[in-house]
């Protein structure tokens, strides 16, 4: 066993029993697989502003923020009391209310692309939902994806989500026939899958910063080929805005000036309750209207008004001033971080753009899935190795190097993520450079 392993073990005597415990009514003692690692996850019992108590008692700094969720930080005042004043009203009917509009008006003032809105549970079910409206939309159902992507867990999208050509068992394999792949920033493979796909393609659907396969920024000029692309071809561009929405207040599309057809939102959209939206032009979206469409979209949650109340409160707090100053944070961090990447003698960068970010242990350019070292890497890897090593020195991150600002978050935190980042690296030297021999 790793001393990094040996040094979280003393820390989490509760965890481990919790986790034992888990394991025996969930397989792999969660209901998420993204939130395990090795040997065991930390378990929380609360958490406020920017901070995790954890089970075994210890405080930890959140730059994880539930990927990206949490971007006011946890229980922020304004949403627990909106969500607590809604829900005190009673919940959930079979029945439109006002606060869904009012949330669908929200995101349609900020995102110009979005003219009509739906709302869903979660990420995965914003991406399902944009699919299947290109698909009945165009008439095509060829479904153009990146290599790496992870757009959540519905069948189409899980089509080359590792990013290395694995097998996704649970997947039907005549799904797999209909989604073709492509790596990110290569505008010529990029024009060689629409002379090969164009008239059979439903849609090219992309993250305009790969986010899970490790925070990786548009190449100049990428996101608008892919917009000629598909107009030439008449097909759909679908931005997946999950977590690049708390780029500006329209999201990467009015951060990087690129229009597409269709936007997926999750993440804060609900104010940290299960929540997904999806929605864009309005001769698309009509395929949903039951006077004028035919394509089914129901859901027991779907718009539920206190998940809306809390998306409103959240979009409130998260004005154009807000997500000005968790850029300005994420800048900041990212130089200093380049900083102590250069003096670390070791192939270790970051990547990133606005407020996230992800480590990556390698010299090579990331550019795409293929580059990027949080993908691909053999568990307990450099990268998982670093990020035992910041969680034991109390910075909590992803397991595969992603972080992010949160509102709560101000100089004092970037200064402990520098300070916990440049002791981590020292920690896992050895382990990198055994590994790059
Ligand atoms: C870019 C992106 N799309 C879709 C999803 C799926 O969202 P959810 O986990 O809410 O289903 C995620 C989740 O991390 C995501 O990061």
């Amino acid at each position: 066993m790793s001393d990094l392993t040996e040094e979280y073990e003393r820390r989490t005597p509760e965890s481990r029993r919790l986790f034992e415990e888990a394991g025996a009514v969930m397989p792999g003692g969660d209901t998420r697989e993204v939130t395990y690692f090795d040997p065991y996850p930390t378990f929380v019992e609360e958490a406020s502003g920017c901070t995790l108590t954890t089970a075994d008692g210890e405080e930890l700094l959140d730059f994880l923020n539930n990927y990206t969720q949490a971007v006011l930080g946890h229980a922020p005042p304004a949403v627990v009391e909106a969500v607590t004043e809604r829900f005190a009203r009673g919940n959930g009917f079979a029945a439109p209310t006002r606060e869904a509009t009012d949330l669908a008006e929200r995101i349609v003032e900020r995102t110009p692309s979005v003219e009509s809105v739906r709302f869903a549970n979660s990420g995965t079910e914003a991406t399902m939902n944009a699919v299947r409206a290109a698909i009945a939309h165009t008439g095509n159902d060829h479904v153009l994806k990146l290599d790496g992507a992870f757009h959540g867990t519905h069948d189409t999208v899980l089509v080359g989500v590792t990013g290395d050509g694995r097998e996704n068992p649970g997947i039907p394999r005549n799904v797999e026939e209909r989604v073709s792949t492509v790596p990110f920033n290569d505008a010529d493979a990029l024009v060689e899958a629409f002379e090969r796909l164009g008239d059979d393609l439903a849609c090219f659907i992309v993250d305009p910063i790969m986010g899970n396969a490790g925070v990786i920024p548009p190449r100049h000029d990428y996101l608008e080929t892919a917009r000629d692309l598909t107009e030439d071809a008449d097909t759909l561009l679908v931005f997946d805005e999950v977590m690049t929405y708390r780029l500006a207040e329209g999201g990467a599309q009015e951060r990087y000036g690129v229009t597409p057809d269709l936007t997926a939102f999750g993440k804060f959209i609900g104010g940290g309750l299960p929540c997904g939206a999806f929605g864009g032009r309005e001769d698309v979206m009509a395929v949903f209207d039951p006077v004028r469409g035919s394509v089914t979209h129901s859901g027991t949650f779907n718009g539920n008004p206190t998940t809306m109340a809390g998306g409103l409160a959240t979009l409130d707090a998260l004005d154009a001033d807000a997500i000005d100053r968790i850029n300005d944070l994420g800048a900041t961090a990212r130089d200093r971080l380049d900083e102590v990447c250069a003096d670390a003698d070791l192939p270790v960068q970051v990547t990133g753009d606005g407020s996230f970010f992800n480590v990556h242990f390698t010299d090579e350019e990331v550019v795409d899935a293929a580059t990027s070292t949080t993908g691909h890497e053999s568990s307990g890897g450099p990268t998982e190795q670093f990020f035992l090593a910041l969680r034991n020195r109390g910075v909590f991150v992803a397991r595969r190097g992603l972080m992010n600002v949160s509102t709560p978050m101000g100089d004092a935190e970037i200064d402990a993520l520098v300070d916990a980042f440049e002791a981590a690296l020292s920690d896992v030297a050895p382990a990198v450079a055994a590994e790059v021999d």
